[in-house]
């Protein structure tokens, strides 16, 4: 077994969609990206590439190639999946945590769950979404960005 970590963070800015775990959320702003900018999705793939030693997402997925302009981050979560499932390394659990001073994304975590539960080929139980503030300092805090963190781990074989 191995374990993997990521992290992400997108600028917020208005007449952008806020999209987090593949969850459209209501808000008068969204996050800012070469791609959807699901910073959920971004964290994920990251911490799975890292725990099978695969490098990160800008390495597999440049961000200045425009066949991933707008990319949806599911597919590319799906894609990563897939590249750590060819080289033997399947997904057991995972904890996210989503750094965001607005909306309150508690509501929307059972969403969140189900759908990255369904990319990773595990049970909404083996996933878990956190959500903190930024205790209104820092760019979180300041409602500037979004970031978020995950922690997975996978099995060989
Ligand atoms: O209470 P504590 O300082 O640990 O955390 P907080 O940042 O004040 O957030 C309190 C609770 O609000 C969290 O445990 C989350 O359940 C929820 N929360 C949320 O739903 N959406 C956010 N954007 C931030 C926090
Ligand atoms: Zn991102």
């Amino acid at each position: 077994m191995r374990v993997g970590i990521g992290h992400d963070t997108h600028r917020l800015a208005e007449g952008r969609p806020l999209i987090l775990g593949g969850v459209v959320i209501d808000h008068p702003r969204g996050l800012v990206g070469h791609s959807d900018a699901d910073v959920v999705f971004h964290a994920v793939a990251d911490a799975l590439l890292g725990a099978a030693a695969l490098g990160d997402i800008g390495e597999h997925y440049p961000d200045d190639d425009p066949h991933w302009e707008g990319l949806d981050g599911s597919r590319l979560l799906a894609e990563v999946v897939a590249l750590i499932g060819g080289a033997g390394w399947r997904p057991l659990n995972l904890d996210v945590i989503v750094h965001a001073q607005e909306p309150k994304i508690t509501p929307h975590k059972t969403a969140i769950r189900v759908n990255l539960a369904r990319i990773l080929g595990l049970e909404p139980t083996a996933v878990n979404v956190k959500a903190k503030t930024g205790e209104r300092v820092g760019p979180i805090g300041r409602g500037e960005a979004i970031s978020c963190e995950a922690v997975v781990l996978v099995v060989h074989g």
